[in-house]
């Protein structure tokens, strides 16, 4: 396999136009960005092809626009964040107002490298998609991966290699037909799993638990009863919080009374899950423990981010809720890596590869430090 280009493979970038891939979809209420993290992790990159004379335009996809021009999702406000970040960097127009993003329409990708020299994807949230701006560049241009990209995947295929032990992942959210491609890929070199969020309860279901109103996966008990004998150490709740059937706020152990709801860990479960973030060496985690944007049902999420941010061991959070919720927390500079890609990051650690790194690799300019 190729290697993936890496800024030093551009060689002297002095002069050259530079088109840069970021993803700079971030979260946005009205016109105001609720959150620029996505927007400040580019910021090295920028600046390493900046201070060696580069002129960097950056490209990126916001939301959702579906082909078409929308006013909703330009990339105004970004662009006024960047020019406090960053002055004097271009910025395009949200590159999904054009159907050929999408589509991977060589014609879009032809029109979008126009007048650039070289090209560089720092788009890590964005690289498990196969759209134009990410796959096509490289078919032309010298290329190579960011500073932001190269640590996303020096990181997360580490996990998947090379993980100092005991090796945790602590896994939440509503669905596991969305995580289950990570956990299969997980299980081989986790030593534990720990299970929270909505999620258990399609475990509990397949121990034959009533669980009440709570949300589950009818169709994933099968495959949850298969984990649970996959001999693997997983680590279910024992108490879960949430209202009972009048709508009153309560705690149950595991077996839920009909008419419940459940909406997070419940307090002794997330001490548990602390010890368990405490005693292990790597921990990855994605997914939050509750409904944590309801305070009465944050308190699962909160103590495992604290936990996250307090052990000694090396500390990953993949994107998405997870992250957004150690901010909340004001706890995202307590851990060793935040990821930007959401299911990026899941795709990375499922299949141990991206298009967008793909496509790096048959750049151009590839295999120029090869002998081979
Ligand atoms: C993300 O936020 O997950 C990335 O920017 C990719 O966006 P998408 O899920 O709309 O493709
Ligand atoms: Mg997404």
């Amino acid at each position: 396999m190729a290697r993936i280009p890496v800024l030093d493979d551009l060689g002297d970038v002095n002069g050259k136009r530079v088109l840069l891939r970021t993803d700079f979809n971030v979260p946005l209420d009205g016109t105001t960005i609720t959150d620029d993290f996505r927007i400040r992790a580019a910021l090295p990159t920028i600046e390493w092809l900046d201070s060696r004379g580069a002129d960097v335009a950056c490209a990126s996809h916001l939301g959702r626009p579906k082909g078409k021009p929308n006013p909703e999702f330009s990339m105004g406000p970004v662009r006024a964040r960047l020019a406090e970040l960053a002055p004097g960097v271009e910025l395009l127009e949200n590159l999904r107002f054009d159907p050929g993003e999408e589509a991977n329409d060589p014609d879009f990708a032809a029109r979008l490298i126009e007048g650039f020299d070289l090209y560089v994807n720092d788009a890590f949230g964005a690289s498990h998609r196969a759209h134009a701006s990410i796959v096509g560049p490289p078919k032309v241009l010298p290329s190579a991966m960011g500073l932001l990209l190269q640590r996303e995947v020096e990181v997360l295929l580490g996990l998947r290699t090379n993980p100092k032990r005991p090796f945790v992942a602590v896994l939440g959210g509503a669905k596991i037909s969305d995580k289950l491609g990570v956990v299969e890929a997980l299980l081989d070199v986790v030593d534990a799993l720990v299970i929270g969020g909505a999620m258990c309860f399609t475990f509990f279901a397949a121990q034959g638990k009533s669980i009440g109103d709570s949300l589950f996966e009818p169709d994933q008990v099968d495959t949850c009863a298969r984990l649970l004998e996959s001999g693997k150490t997983i680590h279910l709740p024992d108490d879960i919080v949430g209202v009972d059937a009048d709508g009153v706020f309560a705690t149950f152990g595991t077996r839920l009374p009909e008419g419940a709801k459940g909406y997070d860990i419940g307090p002794g479960s997330a001490a548990a899950f602390s010890d368990v973030i405490m005693e292990s060496r790597t921990v990855f985690w994605n997914g939050p423990m509750g409904m944590f944007e309801d305070e009465r049902f944050a308190a699962g999420t909160r103590t495992v981010a604290q936990a996250m941010a307090d052990t000694k061991a090396f500390t990953v959070v993949g994107g998405g809720d997870s992250a957004a919720a150690l901010a909340q927390f004001g706890l995202d500079d307590d851990v060793d890596h935040v990821s930007t890609g959401g299911g990026a990051s899941l795709e990375l650690l499922e299949l141990g590869d991206l298009p967008g790194l793909e496509a790096l690799r048959g750049a151009p300019n590839a295999n120029a430090g090869d002998a081979s």
